[in-house]
């Protein structure tokens, strides 16, 4: 018996969770497993009525659980930076969850925006240092307000995060036997301390997996390869910043947030699983939202928990839904409400 931890969150996060369990309950069925979840109201909303973010209690409690199933946090009517840092990235940090896994991954050539890309053309994976970098929130302000004023924020990388994080993403290409290629994506000409460490990492675990071909971009060239040669890819591993800027345009490039799922990974603890669009405040309630990223991201977290079969009957249904059934993967063209998608998914699993 599998025991998920549930947040739904705010916007659009409860309408495609609500697809995504839907998923999982026949995925349950069809292939023998159990589960039971939990819900839990962490969110803007809740903020906004109690002032209450994520506390300690909260992650010993989450901690309890095989995995964590979130939709979407964030509400317009909090400061920007408040529920980001106090619940997302506090769950994150606090479950030390270290990788960010984001697939990408064209499901079919009608939604790439990028000419004459086929999905055999886009399918790599985006290994993303989930711990450290610019998101330690390290730094301060100098004579704050002042004409002269100075804010520094600063990359902190250890030895120990960037070895773990490099190390997964080797047996990650080993495991995905695609190209077996690891492409290091940083900025090793300018940001001389960091990339340093990061790149003598790299190479010192390399010689562990020689069946891997290394490969080393910065990250603007990268971002040029991702529009212009994606098939160049296998699997990438970069730092917390770089690692989100890129997988935006990873995002857009397999089709839209609609389709976008990630994955935070302990792999010693307790995973979470989201689709990456956030939480849309303007679909919110209208059942026009694609919750095929949600529904990815609920495979993901099968395939984590050791339920493979599922996992890929469910990537199956959706690459079926995608290819034969919807009009667009953007909120409100896909010629489907929201239930509707959830609904396809299900009848094709
Ligand atoms: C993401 C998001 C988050 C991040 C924000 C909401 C804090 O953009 O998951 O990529 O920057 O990591
Ligand atoms: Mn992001």
């Amino acid at each position: 018996m599998y025991k998920i931890a549930v947040i739904p969150g705010d916007g659009t996060g409860p309408e495609v969770v609500r697809e995504g369990l839907k998923v999982l309950d026949a995925a349950a069925k069809k292939f023998n497993f159990k589960f039971e979840t939990k819900e839990f109201d962490f969110s803007g909303k809740r903020y906004l009525k109690t002032g209450k973010l994520v506390d300690d209690a909260d992650v010993a409690e989450l901690k309890k659980y095989h995995a964590i199933y979130l939709g979407a946090v964030g509400d317009p009517d909090v400061k920007p930076g408040i529920i980001e840092t106090g619940v997302l990235l506090k769950l994150r940090f606090a479950l030390d969850q270290y990788i960010n896994l984001r697939p990408v991954k064209l499901y079919s050539s009608a939604f790439c925006p990028l000419k004459d890309k086929k999905p055999e053309d886009i399918d790599f994976v985006v290994v993303r240092e989930n711990s450290e970098g610019l998101y330690k929130g390290m730094g301060e302000f100098q004579k704050k307000g002042a004409k002269d004023e100075v804010a520094i924020q600063i990359s902190y990388n250890t030895r120990a995060g960037v070895e773990r994080c490099v190390r997964y993403a080797f047996e990650l290409t080993r495991k995905r036997n695609r190209r077996k290629q690891l492409t290091l994506c940083g900025k090793t000409n300018v940001l001389t301390y960091a990339w340093d460490l990061w790149q003598r990492t790299f190479n010192e675990v390399a010689k562990e997996y020689p069946d891997v071909k290394i490969d080393y971009a910065h990250v603007d060239a990268t971002t040029m390869w991702f529009v212009k040669n994606p098939e160049w890819f296998d699997v990438i591993v970069t730092d917390n910043m770089f690692g989100d800027i890129i997988t935006d345009l990873g995002a857009m490039i397999q089709g839209g947030m609609g389709i976008a799922a990630g994955g935070n990974i302990n792999p010693a603890g307790v995973s979470m699983f989201e689709p990456i669009g956030g939480s849309a405040p303007k679909y919110t309630g209208k059942n026009v939202i694609n919750p095929l990223a949600a529904i990815c991201a609920a495979g993901m977290m099968m395939d984590s928990l050791g339920e493979a079969q599922a996992a890929k009957a469910i990537e199956d249904a959706v690459i079926k839904i995608v290819q034969t059934k919807l009009k667009s993967l953007a909120a409100g063209k896909m010629g489907y409400s929201t239930t509707e998608v959830g609904d396809l998914v299900v009848a094709n699993l």
